[in-house]
């Protein structure tokens, strides 16, 4: 008995919850509620998040809290939470599965966003199959709606802390061919 746990403090100990909070990111079902479960948003104007690299979503979570990137939808969710909360939750949609996009996928339009992104060299940051790495972000199985929304705020009009990398880099495109784009890639890997 002498070097093992009273069964009766034991109980105690797992009552008190320390053991989950230790495990569990803050405020996950709220993040959830827009961002889906496990980061597979089911709102095509709502990113999704898992998978997307960890640094990545520490820059912006940090960003977001410090209200230098808007977020409206956002405002005051992160309000109180640490930078070690912020790498927690950054930590814990880094780990998640991204889910195919659904939908059908338009053969011509998909050739022709895989072609100008070739061209484009998107590919040079976001790496060859668009997972991101390090601080730039997964493009792969992200929403369409989502990814033509932020393609056309950085080529028009880029708020306060987003990269002017991304702004250059968009420089120039038409709309038609940010729809192409944001089509191939919502549904890379589908090749039709
Ligand atoms: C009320 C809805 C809502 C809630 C709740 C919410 N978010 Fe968001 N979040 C958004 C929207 C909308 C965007 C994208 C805004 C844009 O760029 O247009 C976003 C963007 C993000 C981004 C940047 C993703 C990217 O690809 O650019 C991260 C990271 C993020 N949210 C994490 C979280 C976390 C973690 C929580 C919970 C603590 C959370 N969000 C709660 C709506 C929400
Ligand atoms: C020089 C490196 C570089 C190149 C080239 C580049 N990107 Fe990016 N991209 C980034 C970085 C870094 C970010 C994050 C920017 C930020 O923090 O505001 C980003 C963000 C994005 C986002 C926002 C995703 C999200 O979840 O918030 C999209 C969409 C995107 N890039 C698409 C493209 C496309 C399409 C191309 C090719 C036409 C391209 N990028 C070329 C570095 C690059």
């Amino acid at each position: 008995m002498k070097n093992s746990f009273h069964p009766l403090l034991a109980a105690l100990l797992l009552a008190t919850g320390l053991h989950a909070q230790a495990q569990q990111p803050p405020r996950l079902e709220l993040c959830a509620s827009c961002h889906g479960p496990q980061g597979n948003s089911q709102i095509p104007q709502f990113p999704s998040l898992a998978g997307q690299p960890r640094i990545f979503m520490e820059n912006q979570l940090v960003l977001i809290r410090e209200g230098l990137r808007d977020i409206p939808p956002m405002k005051g969710v992160l309000d109180g939470l640490d930078d070690a909360a912020l790498i927690e939750l950054a930590k814990y949609y880094a780990a998640q599965t991204p889910a195919p996009m659904p939908g059908a996928v338009d053969a011509a339009r998909y050739q022709r966003g895989k072609e100008l992104a070739a061209t484009s060299l998107c590919g040079s940051c976001h790496l060859p199959d668009y997972k991101g790495r390090d601080q730039i972000p997964r493009l792969a199985g992200q929403h369409e709606t989502f990814l033509r929304e932020v393609m056309l705020e950085y080529r028009d009009k880029p708020g306060p802390g987003r990269d002017t990398v991304m702004t250059n880099a968009l420089r120039g495109f038409s709309n038609a061919q940010l729809d192409d784009m944001a089509h191939f890639l919502a549904h890379f890997g589908k090749q039709p």
